[in-house]
């Protein structure tokens, strides 16, 4: 072999060995890239699983699955964007709305009131999120609200996508002249009484509202007129006197105010027909109880209601509030406490449970002003 062949030969040989180490590193560069990407991939995918399968509910959970198949079939970045939305988790959804057991709260400032919610099965009252658009006219405590300046606001209970919207007004008591006031609406009450000395008699707003009533009663055929009206302090108390000796003080104390604390001494008040609950059942009746409020005037009784106004259902008794405010108390199905946040209970009474004792703690702390 001459020294050139030799010279030829050896070049070929690195030319081989070249050649075949640049193949090595270039099949171990592959081999890496992939590896790497593999194990990026595959733990993402697991976890977005159970992720989904953990947060979401069946219908939900099928669409995560679909999406995540799709992202292991594409290993494209936007694929990869999906599959990351997929697994975020989202928040429970309510299985059925929700809704407030009340269409409009009022409460008093430094007066708490719950709400009451109508939840779907499965979800409780600590589920629920609470917030308000004007936290300088409420506080909130989970479902407690409490008053804290005159005016109103939204409060919204929250669960998942569900929500449901509250209006809440916040109102003031004051007392003037020993006359106790709520936004301006006199109560009077068992737990608000009026001066022995107060003696307006029968207002003249209220026998003009009365006035208008019965005539549109009258091209009705309804024969509506006033059995009894204004009673002075002396006079409130010869008729609950005489209910406590013709039968007994507490059955005195479900029909007839104590002197001092019935509303027909207020100037507000009037007794329609004959004092009798059959007065309910006849076509007068009814459409007292219907159209009332259209001149500004409730029944101040319901049946019901006891409980809250302290006095047995009286169909015929009627007290004026003005045609707006009658109007929010019929369409929401409110008393007059329920809609002034006020109680109807005497100081002595002793019938309390210790529930009711301590909400009557909580909710009847005076104001400053009591
Ligand atoms: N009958 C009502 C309660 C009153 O005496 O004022
Ligand atoms: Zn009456």
């Amino acid at each position: 072999m001459s020294p050139d062949n030799h010279e030829v030969r050896k070049e070929r040989l690195k030319y081989i060995l070249f050649v075949i180490i640049l193949c090595a590193l270039l099949g171990f560069g592959i081999f890496t890239i992939r590896k790497k990407s593999d194990t990026s991939n595959q733990p993402a995918l697991i976890s977005a699983e159970e992720t989904t399968e953990a947060t979401l509910q069946p219908e939900e959970t099928a669409a995560a699955e679909t999406s995540a198949a799709e992202a292991t079939e594409d290993t494209s970045e936007e694929a990869t964007e999906d599959t990351t939305e997929a697994i975020l988790p989202t928040e429970p959804s309510a299985p059925g709305p929700i809704a407030a057991e009340v269409q409009h709260l009022y409460v008093r400032i430094n007066h708490t009131q719950r709400i009451q919610l109508d939840l779907p099965p499965g979800v409780s009252q600590n589920d629920i999120r609470w917030s308000t658009d004007d936290p300088d006219i409420v506080d909130l405590a989970a479902g407690q609200v409490t008053g804290l300046q005159k005016g109103t606001c939204i409060v919204t209970a929250s669960y998942g996508e569900e929500h449901v919207d509250i209006p809440v007004t916040v109102r003031e008591l004051t007392i003037v002249n020993g006359i106790t006031y709520v936004d301006g609406l006199l109560v009077v009450n068992k737990s608000y009484s009026l001066p022995a000395e107060y003696d307006p008699g029968l207002l003249p707003i209220t026998e003009e509202a009365f006035n208008v009533l019965a005539e549109d009663a009258a091209k009705e055929g309804l024969d509506l007129y006033i059995g009894s009206s204004y009673r002075s302090y002396d006079f409130q108390e010869k008729v609950y006197n005489s209910m406590v000796s013709g039968y007994s003080k507490q059955y005195a104390d479900e029909l007839s105010a104590r002197p001092g604390h019935s509303e027909h001494q207020s100037g507000y008040s009037i007794d329609c027909n004959s004092i009798d609950n059959n007065f309910a059942e006849t076509p007068a009746g009814q459409w007292l109880a219907a159209h009332a409020h259209e001149y500004g005037f409730i029944i101040r009784f319901p049946e019901g209601k006891e409980k809250i106004t302290g006095y047995a259902y009286e169909s015929w008794h009627i007290r004026y509030v003005g045609i707006e405010h009658a109007t929010n108390m019929y369409e929401q199905g409110l008393t007059l406490e329920e809609y002034l946040d006020v109680k109807s209970v005497y100081d002595d009474a002793e019938e309390e449970t210790e529930d009711d004792a301590e909400e009557a703690e909580e909710n009847d702390t005076p104001d400053e002003e009591e």
